[in-house]
């Protein structure tokens, strides 16, 4: 029997490894599991949308395929969207819907490299890009983000590292697994380098829906005439309307470049979920005030969590944190970061993954998605965390 050596050598799924840790177990009432390993909304979609959904359901329509690139009116809307939060002019033509934010990736890679290709990513990573990359035999490039830089990467790292056979860099703001948000220039700076190179920014804003950006937009790109042949944006619905299961996202890039895309999509998934579609387009429509109120509470956890975890207690420390995570630096020096996040399973019933997911160099470090624990166990973590004999 044989495997194709390259998915035969690529990583196992992460999260299903540290559930694995803790299948099989009871937890008593008093100190029960706290996940901080996923990144998932702890709350239901809003009520509206589900009775929304419930219609829909009923209707043949959503039981049809969808155009490859997706329902006109949710590419018109995320079109709209995508203009008012950033400035500039989005055209339906440039938005492609996919089956989550993943599936964007994948398809945008495949789009942009072949194997033999290199695509810079900053460590740490998310380990489902380096994942994809590996199964398609294009080399993952490490640019190393430095904590004195708040992990945010450096633009002037990432130049020395491309060569003739490199085809784009990926710059995730705000960040999994760091929750580090990078500044509008930074962004700026990572599209100009790319541009100048003849390469691709990719830009995966998964999370850009949490932190409260205030009169400020997130970066400037979709305003700048020269985005066309550089900038391709990744986003998901999964966070925002806590749709994760319902397998919606986007690629928002040049017209031509989609079209491209589009017979990736075509052979992986025919079109993204037709009932997810209509989710995402009701939840752009008419969710925007529910939207405000979820982000107030992640804004609120994060918060919480420097309250209670900032100022070094039990010699933990807070090495960047943002939207949905805080990467932790463990007080247990040299110990490797998965025997850490064992034992705190094991011992004190708390769930997080541990650095090495993320990349190389990474044994210092563990990440805690705290999006999903309501504020008032805040307390709780810290007392576990920083408890005597740990
Ligand atoms: C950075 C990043 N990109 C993509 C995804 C996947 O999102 P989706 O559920 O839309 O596939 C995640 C999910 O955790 C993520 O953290």
């Amino acid at each position: 029997m044989t495997v194709n050596p390259l998915v035969a050598a690529t990583e196992a799924p992460p999260i299903a490894e540290a559930w694995s840790w803790v299948l099989g177990r009871e937890f008593p009432a008093d100190r029960p599991l706290i996940d901080l390993c996923q990144a998932v909304p702890g709350y239901a979609p809003a009520a509206d949308l589900q009775a929304h959904l419930a219609e829909e359901v009923g209707r043949y329509d959503t039981a049809r395929y969808t155009p490859i690139t997706g329902i006109p009116p949710l590419r018109a809307a995320l079109a709209a969207r995508t203009a008012e939060l950033y400035g500039g002019a989005v055209r339906p033509e440039e938005v492609l819907i996919t089956a989550g934010c993943n599936q964007a990736f994948v398809v945008a890679v495949m789009a942009l490299a072949r194997a033999g290709d290199n695509v810079i990513l900053p460590v740490p990573w998310y380990f489902n890009h380096k994942m994809t990359l590996d199964l398609l035999g294009i080399e993952a490039r490490p640019l190393v983000c430095r904590e004195e830089n708040g992990l945010v990467p450096d633009p002037a790292d990432a130049e020395a590292l491309i060569d003739e056979r490199t085809r784009a860099i990926v710059l995730i703001t705000p960040n999994n697994p760091t929750g580090a948000i990078a500044p509008p220039q930074t962004i700026a700076a990572f599209h100009d380098l790319a541009r100048r190179r003849g390469i691709r920014c990719l830009l995966d804003e998964t999370y850009r829906d949490f932190p409260d950006w205030g009169a400020e937009p997130p970066h400037g790109l979709f305003r700048r005439p020269d985005r066309d042949d550089t900038l391709v944006q990744l986003y998901s619905f999964s966070k925002v309307f806590s749709l994760a299961g319902y397998r919606v996202g986007a690629v928002i890039a040049e017209a031509g470049l989609l079209t491209q895309m589009a017979k990736i999509l075509d052979c992986v998934a025919i079109c993204a979920p037709h009932v997810g579609q209509k989710a995402a387009l009701y939840g752009l429509r008419n969710l925007g005030g529910w939207v405000a109120e979820r982000r107030a509470d992640i804004v609120e956890r994060v918060d919480a969590f420097k309250r209670v975890l900032g100022d070094g207690q039990g010699g933990w420390r807070i090495a960047s944190i943002g939207a949905y995570f805080a990467y932790m630096r463990h007080p247990y020096d040299g110990r490797p970061a998965k025997e850490v996040a064992k034992e705190l399973a094991d011992r004190h019933n708390i769930l997080c993954l541990p650095g090495p997911m993320f990349g190389p160099g990474q044994d210092a470090y563990l990440r805690f998605a705290f999006a999903n624990v309501d504020t008032a166990l805040m307390p709780e973590i810290a007392r576990r965390l920083t408890a005597p004999g740990r």
